[in-house]
């Protein structure tokens, strides 16, 4: 059967941001600045660079400024136009407006979880395969998470999951993958039949932590429909994955590159400094400043 290509992704924005706080009490989490730009800008361009046509927000209140952002800023654009040495920032605010028809914007009337999140993109994917990708993850590396992803995808169809090494004494705070029976485990593409939350490290499958990138086939939203309350008293996506992959094949990719948690405190501190290094025009600057910082605190 021919593979259908993955054209639409979905980008869940509706949640609290309660880890947080109080920073995001009246600015979304997704709007929160990593080194030189929000970081769900971040995310769209890693959308953009693995070939998605159309990506889907699925936003709720107070959160009117990722709409504001992905827009043209008229008054802003003719200002910098009218002002010398603006060009090179009037060509990256240019940038940031993504093309008319290449957005849509959904609410979630309540944050009932991500599964009803992704449940709520439902009427505008329809019927194809398609992408989610959590915009508090950020990826970092040569080749774009979702590329990579992509590149599996086109191979072996199916559902794909991205996957990241982590430690085995870390391995009880993450969900992990079950390579299939005879998988090597050690391979970029995993055929995978289980997954187990945040399981001890004695009974981990492996240590290979699930990362907020998903390639999905609609039949997912028929699960989701009828996905009760789980984890938090949320409806999980992972938990309608779990009984999609009862009928359809499910495969991990092993990225290349480094991700960040932007949704915790420390970590996102963590991608703000891993972002400013890997700057190709600032990254020197960037660790001389750290440098100096780490001087004056130590
Ligand atoms: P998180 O659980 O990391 O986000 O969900 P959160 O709920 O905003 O954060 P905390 O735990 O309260 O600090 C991952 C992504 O899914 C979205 C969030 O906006 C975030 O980008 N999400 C989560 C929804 O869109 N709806 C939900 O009901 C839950």
């Amino acid at each position: 059967m021919a593979i259908k290509p993955v054209r639409k992704a979905v980008l869940p924005v509706a949640g609290f941001g309660t880890r947080v706080l109080p920073a995001t009490k009246s600015i979304p989490k997704e709007m929160m600045p990593v080194f030189d730009r929000p970081a769900i800008d971040h995310v769209v361009r890693e959308a953009l660079e693995a070939g998605i046509e159309h990506i889907v927000f699925v936003t709720g209140r107070n959160k009117g400024a990722i709409e504001d952002y992905f827009d043209s800023a008229y008054e802003l654009e003719d200002s910098l136009s009218k002002r010398a040495g603006k060009e090179a920032i009037l060509e990256e605010v240019r940038a940031t407006s993504l093309p008319a028809g290449s957005t849509s914007f959904t609410r979630q009337q309540s944050a009932k979880g991500l599964g009803h999140a992704v449940l709520c993109a439902k009427d505008i994917i329809g019927d194809e395969p398609f992408a989610v990708l959590l915009p508090d993850v950020l990826v970092q590396g040569e080749e774009s998470c979702l590329k990579q992803m992509m590149g599996h995808y086109n191979e072996v169809g199916g559902n794909i999951i991205a996957v990241d090494e982590v430690p085995m004494e870390r391995v009880h705070k993450y969900g992990v993958i079950k390579p299939a029976a005879g998988a090597d485990a050690s391979s970029q593409l995993i055929k995978m039949d289980a997954m187990v939350e945040k399981p001890p490290r004695e009974e981990a499958p492996s240590n290979l932590k699930i990362t907020g990138r998903y390639i999905l086939q609609p039949e997912i939203f028929a699960l989701l429909e009828t996905q009760g309350a789980g984890a938090g008293n949320e409806i999980q996506l992972t938990d309608s994955m779990e009984r999609l992959m009862a009928e359809q094949d499910f495969y991990a990719t092993r990225f290349q590159g480094h991700d960040f948690d932007c949704g915790d405190k420390m970590l996102y501190l963590q991608a703000t400094a891993g972002y400013a290094l890997a700057d190709k025009e600032n990254g020197a600057k960037a660790r001389e400043i750290l440098e100096e910082l780490l001087k004056r605190y130590s």
